[in-house]
């Protein structure tokens, strides 16, 4: 089985369990959400669904559309009764590394608004410790002209290095839906306490959110190479 069939039966399973008629449902971001999305659709169309749907990035906004599903928003829907949404990593006390694709900040505000937060992955995120299976690192979203004295200042605090995200190779950085910079940031110590580090990281002015979601997650499942999904 591949990487992408692995994407895909977690996203079907956890889209079959959690999503139910007449409810509000957080569309997460990255390439395993699609398969989310698809099924959805799937459901909608077969069952008669009426799932009104709130995205994390222009991204998911796009595949809601591209789908004839109903965009909702938060201003309308601020209490949403589940979000399905992607991870980088995920540890033994299910704490996430997001913002791969950098929508770490929507995408928590809608973890933070959402009863329920399940994450869907292939097997390649399942950690036992962050940074045992993703190498690039925390993302940080930051204000632009804050990048360099934050970059200074989390490294001093925590150690390890930080990069700028950069679009293409010397085109300049990755811009955010918001306008924002991402700095990656290596860390060097896996033993840290991520809700300490997320609180301290915050607290830096200029700071817009980290990729570190701390006791949000309720459940993930992860595809399998043989094409189960692994809960936890
Ligand atoms: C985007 C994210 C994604 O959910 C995360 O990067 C996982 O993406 P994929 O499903 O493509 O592996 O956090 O900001």
């Amino acid at each position: 089985m591949s990487l992408e069939q692995a994407k895909q039966v977690a996203a079907y399973r956890a889209v079959d369990e959690y999503v139910k008629n007449n409810s509000i449902f957080g569309v997460g971001s990255g390439s395993t959400v699609v398969y989310a999305v698809q099924r959805l659709a799937e459901r909608v169309e077969t069952e008669n669904l009426r799932v009104t749907c709130i995205p994390t990035s222009f991204q998911a906004k796009q595949l809601i559309i591209k789908h004839n599903l109903i965009l909702g928003e938060l201003e309308t829907n601020p209490e949403i009764d589940v979000t399905i949404d992607g991870a980088d990593e995920v540890d033994f006390q299910m704490t996430l590394i997001k913002g791969g694709g950098g929508c770490l900040l929507q995408e928590k505000i809608v973890a933070a608004c959402s009863k329920t937060l399940i994450v869907i992955a292939d097997y390649t995120k399942d950690s036992k410790k962050l940074g045992d299976q993703y190498k690039k690192g925390i993302p940080i979203e930051v204000i632009p002209m804050a990048y360099v004295p934050i970059k200074n200042k989390v490294i001093s605090m925590f150690g390890g290095q930080i990069k700028l995200r950069n679009a293409i190779a010397k085109a300049g950085p990755v811009v955010t839906d918001n306008g924002n910079f991402i700095l990656d940031w290596i860390f060097s110590d896996q033993d840290l306490d991520w809700e300490v580090v997320n609180k301290s990281i915050k607290m830096i002015p200029g700071v817009v959110e980290t990729g570190l979601f701390v006791r949000m997650c309720k459940k993930a499942y992860f595809g399998q190479p043989e094409g189960t999904v692994v809960e936890r």
